[in-house]
């Protein structure tokens, strides 16, 4: 059975970043069909019901369907203590992460965030996350049989620490490897589902452990492998401290076999000349996490690197501070405002789909509404409040239309989140 969306439809023929608002296509009366899953076709909603006069119809009205959010650095585990407050970085991993991650030693606590995390999620139009899971193995089985249980595209990986972190939460170079690999023999590519290797940062890994995930790696080079870097001047500091030998923070993971295409590196922010010039060089990701980024006082992402490579755009929930993709697009914006930088709608949107989906090379799949491609969607109400709906009226363009909703919408703005081609119940 087909069923054949009606609304607005906004996908994207380009890059905005190259192209401007000419990326994106607006088709103001328009129609997505949905057949097993993938999307069979987008188009003029009155020539799409009458090529399909069987599929079931879903009339959103004026409503815009885009392509699901892909939110492309997360910690689920950190879902119960989002927005603890006054802390930096470091502090706020030993005060406030670390004690909660502790918890996930009960598979049975894990099982239950997992579920809460990716309901609230979906609940504000997010198809598909990256997310870390914490050092235990059960962690990564919680959230990938939640997302199976649900149809959802996930990636995820256990986080791996075999130092500077509480002794409940350390493994070992060699236990990481072990246990990493068998979850990833479990899961990657059932279903939906992707493991990432994921040494948690460098303060946290010794030179052995990267190096043990470097391996996994070359064994496994279709995997991702997410990490973080540069993302507070402290940490800068202490990775110094750490690793006295290296160039740069950068060098503790090209070092060890850590920098390639596939590397997904969250935040990015104080990056040195030879850093950038090695990212770019190598096909890196970095992925931006705006709301974290002022909510823990890291600093302003330098959203001009999205011309040279592929740049995701994240919430870190929990040291964002908001679960919605319609908040971090608007903290984007204003950090890129903080640098001179004016990202127009086009541009936040596309972060907020393709260009997440291709920060995970998964383009081909998710991200956009093109026939092939999985029908993750999202409906959004442009006029979900009075102050955005007032706000829109002399609205002479779709962007105009769009814009309040990035900066003032949240989840009341999402009428519905399909995951593979499947309406959220
Ligand atoms: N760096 C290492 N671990 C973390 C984390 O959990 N959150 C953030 N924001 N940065 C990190
Ligand atoms: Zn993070």
């Amino acid at each position: 059975m087909a069923d054949l969306l009606l609304g607005q439809v906004l996908h994207f023929t380009g890059d905005p970043f190259v192209l401007g608002e000419a990326a994106a296509q607006h088709i103001s009366d328009g129609a997505v069909l949905v057949e097993g899953g993938r999307i069979a076709a987008v188009g003029e909603a009155s020539a799409l019901k009458a090529a399909h006069p069987q599929a079931t119809r879903h009339d959103y009205g004026r409503a815009l369907i885009s392509a699901g959010f892909v939110d492309a650095h997360v910690h689920y585990p950190q879902t119960a203590m989002i927005a603890s407050w006054g802390k930096r970085l470091i502090d706020w991993l030993n005060d406030y992460t670390f004690p909660e991650e502790m918890r996930f030693a009960d598979p049975a606590y894990a099982e239950d965030i997992a579920a809460r995390y990716l309901d609230i999620v979906t609940a504000h139009g997010t198809t598909t996350v990256c997310s870390y899971a914490t050092i235990h193995p059960a962690s990564v089985d919680a959230l990938f049989g939640a997302a199976q249980a649900r149809g959802m595209r996930v990636y995820t990986g256990k986080t791996c620490m075999d130092r500077n972190a509480p002794p409940g939460l350390l493994d070992t170079a060699q236990s990481a490897y072990d246990d990493s690999k068998a979850l990833l023999r479990k899961w990657h590519g059932v279903d939906r589902l992707s493991y990432v290797i994921t040494p948690r940062f460098s303060p946290t890994s010794t030179p052995e452990q990267l190096a043990a995930m470097g391996q996994l790696w070359k064994e496994h080079p279709d995997c991702l492998m997410q990490t973080h870097l540069s993302e507070q001047t402290d940490e800068i500091q202490w990775v110094k401290e750490l690793f006295p030998q290296s160039r740069d923070y950068l060098d503790t993971y090209e070092t060890q076999g850590l920098l390639r295409e596939g590397a997904l590196y969250g935040h990015s922010i104080w990056l040195t000349e030879r850093e950038k010039a090695r990212l770019i060089e190598a096909g890196a990701s970095l992925i931006h996490c705006p709301t974290s980024n002022t909510f823990i006082g890291s600093g302003l992402f330098d959203m001009g690197l999205a011309r040279q490579l592929r740049v995701g755009l994240a919430t870190d929930t929990g040291g964002g501070s908001s679960f919605s993709m319609l908040h971090t697009m608007a903290a984007a914006y204003e950090i890129a405002q903080l640098r001179g930088q004016a990202l127009n709608p086009a541009q936040l949107w596309w972060l907020a789909t393709q260009g997440s989906a291709r920060a995970l090379h998964a383009e081909d799949k998710i991200g956009n509404i093109a026939p092939g491609m999985e029908a993750d969607l999202v409906v959004v109400d442009l006029a979900s409040t009075f102050p955005i709906e007032q706000a829109t009226r002399r609205a002479e363009t779709l962007w105009q239309q769009i814009f309040p909703t990035i900066m003032m919408g949240d989840d009341r703005a999402i009428r519905a989140t399909w995951i593979g081609g499947r309406p959220k119940g």
